[in-house]
C-alpha cells in the first residue's frame, strides 16, 4: 500500500506560469439565443491554486491545479459564468487534461498532448479538445442538456507567460434546432 497519494512537492511543466490570481476585461462572448446570437463583453478572475502530485495506480503522476473563475457581464455586472475545475500535467506521457464543470450540468474532460510550441513572444501555448462520445476525452452532459443544448465539442487555446494569460475556446452546442458555434475568448494579467 502506497503512504500516500498527494506530495505537495511538484513539476507543473507548461502549467507553472499559471498559478496565481488574474484579471481581465477584454473578454468576449458569443452565446446562442432563441433570436440569433448574443454578443456579451465581460470581465472576470481566474484563481489558479496549485494542488500538487497526484498518484494513479501507483504509476501516472500528474501534477495538478485546481481553478474557479468567475466571469461578469460588462453590461449589468452580475456574474454569468461560474466555472471551476483542474489542469493535470503528466509528464510523462507528455499529456495536458482539463477538467471542468459549469453549472448547466456539463462536464468535460479534455486533453492534448503537449506540443512545446511558444507564441513569438515567449508564452507558453497550450490546447486541448473534447468530443461527446469520444472515448477518451469526453463531455458529459445531463439528460435536459442532452436533449435540448446539447454540447458536442469543446477546444481550448490558451497562451500563458511574461505575466499575461490569454486564452479562445469554442463550445459547439446544438440548440434551437442548429448547431451554434459559442466562442469565449479574453485576455488577463497576473494581480497576485
Ligand atoms: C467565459 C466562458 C463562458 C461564458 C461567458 C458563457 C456564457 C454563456 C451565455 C451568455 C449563454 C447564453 C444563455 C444564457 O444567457 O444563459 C451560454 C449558453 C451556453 N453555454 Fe456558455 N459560456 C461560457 C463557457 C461555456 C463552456 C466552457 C461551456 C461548456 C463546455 C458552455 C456551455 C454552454 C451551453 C451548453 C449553453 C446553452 C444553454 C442555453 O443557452 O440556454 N459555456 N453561455
Amino acid at each position: 500500500m502506497s503512504e500516500s497519494t498527494i506530495s505537495t512537492e511538484a513539476d507543473y511543466g507548461p502549467l507553472t506560469g499559471l498559478i496565481g490570481t488574474w484579471q481581465g476585461d477584454k473578454g468576449l462572448d458569443i452565446a446562442p439565443d432563441p433570436e440569433g446570437t448574443e454578443n456579451n463583453p465581460y470581465y472576470e478572475t481566474i484563481e489558479y491554486s496549485a494542488c500538487g502530485n497526484i498518484t494513479n495506480a501507483e504509476t501516472q503522476v500528474l501534477a495538478a491545479i485546481y481553478y474557479r473563475q468567475i466571469v461578469k457581464q460588462k453590461s449589468n455586472d452580475g456574474v454569468f459564468h461560474d466555472q471551476t475545475g483542474y489542469w493535470m500535467w503528466d509528464v510523462a506521457r507528455q499529456l495536458m487534461m482539463h477538467s471542468l464543470s459549469i453549472p448547466r450540468g456539463v462536464c468535460v474532460l479534455a486533453g492534448g498532448r503537449y506540443s512545446g510550441s511558444k507564441a513569438p513572444t515567449g508564452e507558453v501555448i497550450i490546447e486541448v479538445t473534447a468530443q461527446a462520445d469520444d472515448v477518451d476525452w469526453g463531455i458529459i452532459q445531463s439528460p435536459f442538456m442532452a436533449g435540448n443544448a446539447r454540447t458536442t465539442t469543446f477546444s481550448q487555446s490558451i497562451a500563458v507567460g511574461n505575466g499575461k494569460l490569454s486564452y479562445t475556446q469554442t463550445t459547439m452546442v446544438d440548440i434551437y434546432g442548429n448547431t451554434f458555434e459559442h466562442t469565449d475568448k479574453n485576455e488577463l494579467v497576473l494581480s497576485s
